[in-house]
């Protein structure tokens, strides 16, 4: 604070002292009461216009020749910063003044450029207000140069609700000196409230975040939530994006939301791990695929063995070569054993590590061994990862600074690029078109159709068309008769459901149940306690309800703008069913969370009739149906449900 802030503070005390003394005369309230208000309006009087780190100063957005920095202030404030070349044998450095922004805002956001890298630089930066000056701590950043220097990274997860043990950890990860920090979800417990962003998840950890960047991907509990989005600087949509890192290759994936084949999300995981060609692949997401503690339910004590929207994407994983796959949400350590086409393989396999112990409460480890568990422990812990030419190994250290687990993959074979097979339709009425791509001069196309003779192709790419439910297989040789990982797609052809033309005029039905019910009732069979008309699919409508034990069911009708494969998507907790003119198209029954199931129909243009049915054990709540195109964007399943009534 400047002096003549302070001048300007101590007289606006004085004067409220002087209206508080003429107070005490004429007021009935006690002594100790008015003394401890004098002291408090003194306390709100001095802070009341002084600017304040509400986050100090953290690195963001790191490229080879630049780094951001973040803060955010308490009052409206323009942001100034300044950077350094760490000389030797400089005490004071040479601060040059590198951005000043003419508008105030309260979260700043400063890029330092045209940096070198492996230069070590100082940089400090500050808010100011017009009335004082904020300074943030002085401090250092050296630009990586991964092909000179090994990827030495700290990864952690869950550290929700535990800003004690969080800054614990991330004072060990802080004199590891690594050159960034990975976050598998669940920074924070509530990401709607700001205070678990703003003083348990980056004030513990602001001398680690002053040095090294943080990449996250979304919790569940964070909520996808503006905060996460404000508060990270992060490629586009950033709730999906990669990082390149040297000779690794690091995918951040969303999956609290549409992961299954056939959404956006999907196609781009897809599409950034085909095209990739670094020597190591990393995907990070906070629920896990292999994971022995599972998903167990207390009533009915039935394990499944993974999370059942994440375990579809093994595929992916094992055709694209990933290396490893880290996960959080079950607070524990597991660490996987190499799998590839669901049995161990040394060559060819994928490792899956769950470390969800950053410091929410812990979870047991499993109650029995699982066929692909390596090692497994209930305590809290980090990993520190480090990367070096073919070697990648993973230490797993807790909260004593006990290293309780180290794994190492070498990796001195090199392989080829896989082909990719591209096919929008992969669910067609007619016919679809096949592309599939060479992924590399030199490289000869080996494909095959169903069971048929494999053909081969030294064409860039080959097209061409499919008019009947098939499977596509396809790799890469090379002239010494290497070979790469073998892509398949099935490609399935949908009998037409035709529209029903009846032109009635009925508003969306809606029945309410009770019962103790673990999985979905014969509707027909049961007796409804309530009925409502409504204008769409919502369980909102269900009122007056019990908290648990209930089902209900709605029936209506929906049109569809033109013929042609509509995927639906049918999201429940606990479980839910979809059936379109009778026929049944979802089955997601069953008490279980939020879980989402997809299929394809092809629809005639015009209207269709619709039935969901749906139960609540305990907990939550949930009900969504959405329908889209192949990896098109999601649209709200009442857009297309009949409203001219
Ligand atoms: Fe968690
Ligand atoms: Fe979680």
């Amino acid at each position: 604070m400047t002096s003549s802030s302070n001048s300007r503070n101590s007289t606006l005390a004085n004067t409220q002292v002087q209206r508080l003394s003429s107070l005490i005369k004429k007021s009935s309230m006690t002594r100790k009461v008015l003394s401890s208000f004098i002291l408090s309006s003194l306390i709100v009087c001095r802070l009341s216009g002084q600017n304040n780190f509400i986050i100090e100063p953290y690195i963001q957005n790191t490229t080879d020749s630049s780094f951001h920095v973040l803060y955010e202030t308490s009052e409206q404030s323009k942001a100034i910063a300044f950077l350094a070349i760490a000389e030797n044998n400089v005490l004071r450095a040479d601060f040059k003044q590198v951005q000043q922004s003419v508008i105030s805002g309260m979260l700043h956001n400063v890029e330092f450029g045209n940096l070198k890298k492996g230069e070590q630089y100082i940089y400090r930066v500050a808010a100011v207000t017009g009335k004082d000056t904020l300074w943030g701590p002085v401090s250092r950043y050296t630009v990586p140069d991964f092909y000179h220097q090994p990827i030495v990274c700290a990864i952690i997860g869950d550290t929700q609700k535990s800003p004690v043990m969080w800054g614990h950890f991330a004072g060990m990860i802080a004199r590891e000196r690594p050159s960034f920090v990975l976050h598998v979800g669940d920074m924070v417990q509530y990401g709607p409230r700001k205070s678990d962003w703003t003083d348990e998840f980056f004030r513990p950890a602001k001398n680690l975040f002053r040095f090294c960047p943080l990449y996250p991907v979304l919790g569940n509990h964070e909520m996808n939530i503006e905060y996460f989005y404000q508060y990270f600087d992060l490629p586009e949509p950033k709730w999906f994006y990669t990082q390149k890192k040297g000779n690794a290759l690091f995918v951040f994936v969303n999956t609290n939301m549409d992961i299954l084949k056939g959404s956006k999300q999907y196609r781009m995981l897809e599409q950034v791990l085909a095209s990739s060609r670094e020597k190591w692949k990393i995907v990070l997401h906070h629920h896990p695929v292999y994971a022995s503690t599972g998903y167990h339910h207390p009533f009915i004590q039935r394990v499944i063995s993974s999370d059942p929207n994440t375990i579809q994407l093994r595929s992916l994983y094992e055709t694209y070569g990933v290396d490893v796959i880290f996960n959080a949400h079950n607070h524990n350590y597991e660490r996987s054993m190499p799998i590839y086409r669901d049995i161990i393989d040394e060559t060819n396999g994928v490792t899956y590590i769950t470390t969800g112990g950053g410091g929410g409460a812990l979870d047991e480890t499993s109650l029995t061994r699982t066929w692909y568990m390596a090692e497994t422990k209930s305590r809290h812990h980090y990993i520190k990862m480090t990367i070096w030419g073919n070697t990648l190994t993973t230490h797993a250290i807790d909260s004593a600074g006990i290293e309780f687990d180290r794994w190492v993959k070498i990796k001195d074979r090199v392989e080829l690029p896989v082909p990719t097979i591209d096919c929008k339709e992969f669910y067609f009425l007619d016919q679809t078109n096949i592309v599939i791509r060479n992924p590399m001069t030199g490289c000869e196309l080996v494909w095959k159709i169903d069971d048929d003779e494999y053909q081969t192709s030294s064409d860039k790419e080959i097209r061409f068309k499919v008019s009947q439910t098939a499977i596509i297989t396809a790799f890469a040789k090379n002239a010494s008769g290497s070979v790469s990982r073998s892509v398949s797609q099935k490609v399935v052809q949908l009998p037409l459901m035709t529209a029903q033309h009846k032109k009635e005029k009925t508003k969306v039905k809606a029945e309410y149940y009770e019962g103790f019910y673990t999985v979905l009732p014969d509707f027909d069979k049961e007796k409804p306690l309530q009925s409502f008309t409504c204008d769409s699919l919502t369980l909102d409508v269900i009122k007056p309800r019990r908290e648990d034990h209930w089902a209900a069911r709605f029936q209506g009708r929906f049109t569809v703008p033109e013929t042609k494969v509509y995927r639906f998507l049918l999201q429940s907790y606990d479980g839910s069913r979809l059936l379109i003119d009778g026929k049944e198209i979802i089955d997601n029954d069953e008490m279980h969370y939020e879980i989402f199931r997809d299929n394809y129909v092809a629809l005639e243009k015009g209207e269709h009739t619709f039935e969901v049915q749906y139960f609540d054990f305990t907990r939550r709540e949930t009900l969504n149906l959405w329908m889209n195109e192949p990896f098109g964007d999601l649209i709200d399943f009442n857009e297309f449900v009949k409203k001219n009534f």
